[in-house]
């Protein structure tokens, strides 16, 4: 459990926040590049940490990200007219650069005006198919980190954007929770599960497919310099009758990333908050070859492509309990929750208890362990933030950041699969 304190402090991460201070020291990927790929197309409406922002391709091909409403009379500047170098207000012209300097105001006299004033604009990058920002302090802002997925080829990516309606930290914590798979997901995880058989599901590019039965795993944590990653060990028998462990090591890197494997997958997983109660999720999959993918099997297993419950157009969720999430009971006879796809019965559990859970109720068991860390080390890094030290990992290399799905022999040391993930320093 966490106290009504604690889970406010972990909530809440709008401006002038602890949390939200944290995730501003952290460059974030706050949407698919695909959205704003050409120079002077439409500006996208942005909400990231509790900030309206629009981002737009400059005609020069620039990326800029700049505070919605107009320093003038606060209109939209999503309606405004892309320039060349920058974009223009369409009530009265007011023109601003992408370093967020008023270039013209053509409707005073009074030229003066432009250099005393400034919009609200933060720093862009684009890389691996997203664009990326940092809301932070310029004189903190970290080195552009560099995950594994930019270096694969952009049509081996799959970039998925998802906005739903709960605390980014419900999302999270579906991800840090390994022991949810074998149930929630029995459809995939168990084919078996109706006639109390299991069956390991063959299909290797499904992060859902066990090869063991077991519905407890063990949990092992250990802090890294991005966060922490914690390996599910489940107990199985080789084919020729050896006991062995499949060990599937999923990392939570700060502030709140995850990568789920499956066998010859992986899958990225970042919670963008758009504010206290909504959630982009940004999910980056790729094989671990590099190579390409099935985008039909990928999306079926997931269930996005359903029109019921995501808005095809806007990448919204649209499960809520007027529709009951999607849920068939009738259904439910064959088919463990009646939702179909994975993404969209993740989703259906995150949304359940109301944007904001109250956690003072819950009763934690030892397969939550991954949860409880991942609170902690947000918790910590909030305090150590407003006590003026870094956040835990914000430095951090992620280059060789992995998950892994592995079945090994038993006096296997499971560190050695995620051989680039570096112990964390002791005075983190
Ligand atoms: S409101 Fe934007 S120029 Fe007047
Ligand atoms: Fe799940």
């Amino acid at each position: 459990m966490l106290s009504q304190k604690d889970n406010e402090l972990l909530c809440r991460v709008g401006p002038g926040t602890a949390m939200g201070d944290v995730f501003r020291r952290f460059w974030n990927p706050v949407l698919p590049a695909s959205e704003v790929a050409l120079p002077g197309c439409r500006p996208v409406r942005l909400r990231i940490l509790g900030e309206e922002l629009v981002a737009f391709r400059d005609k020069s091909g620039q990326l800029c990200i700049i505070e919605e409403w107009c320093i003038h009379r606060r209109v939209s500047l999503a309606l405004g007219r892309v320039e060349e170098d920058g974009i223009r207000c369409l009530y009265h012209g007011w023109k601003f650069g992408c370093d967020g300097t008023v270039k013209e105001t053509p409707n005073t006299k009074n030229t003066n005006i432009r250099n005393h004033l400034r919009a609200r604009t933060y720093p862009v990058r684009e890389a691996g198919g997203l664009i990326w920002t940092y809301m932070g302090p310029p004189d903190k802002q970290p080195p552009f980190p560099h995950w594994r997925f930019m270096d694969i080829a952009l049509s081996n990516l799959i970039v998925v954007r998802l906005d739903s309606g709960s605390n980014y930290m419900q999302v999270l914590e579906g991800g840090a929770d390994s022991s949810h798979v074998g149930v929630l997901h029995s459809n995939f995880a168990r084919p078996g599960w109706m006639e109390g058989e299991f069956n390991a599901n063959p299909d290797d590019d499904n992060p859902t497919a066990l090869v063991s039965g077991e519905l407890a795993p063990d949990l092992e944590i250990e802090d890294t310099e991005f966060g922490f990653h914690y390996a599910a060990v489940r107990p199985m028998t080789s084919q020729d009758g050896n006991p062995m462990h499949n060990v599937r090591i999923v990392p939570i890197v700060m502030p709140s990333t995850r990568i789920i494997p499956s066998r010859a997958m992986q899958t990225v997983l970042f919670e963008v908050p758009i504010d206290d109660e909504n959630t982009r999720t940004i999910s980056i999959g790729f094989r671990i070859d590099g190579g390409p993918f099935d985008m039909d099997k990928y999306e079926e297993l997931r269930g996005r492509k359903n029109p019921a419950l995501v808005d095809q157009t806007t990448g919204r969720y649209l499960g809520t309990w007027e529709n009951h999430f999607g849920q068939d009971r009738a259904a439910m006879e064959g088919n463990w929750s009646g939702i179909q796809g994975v993404v969209m019965e993740d989703l259906a559990m995150s949304m359940s208890p109301g944007p904001i859970v109250d956690r003072s109720g819950e009763h934690l068991v030892g397969a939550d362990a991954a949860i409880v860390r991942a609170r902690r080390q947000l918790l910590d890094s909030a305090r150590r933030t407003q006590s003026g030290q870094d956040p835990i990992g914000v430095t951090a290399d992620l280059s060789k950041v992995i998950a892994c799905d592995e079945t090994v022999p038993t006096d296997t040391r499971w560190q050695v699969l995620a051989p680039g993930h570096k112990p964390r320093q002791k005075d983190h």
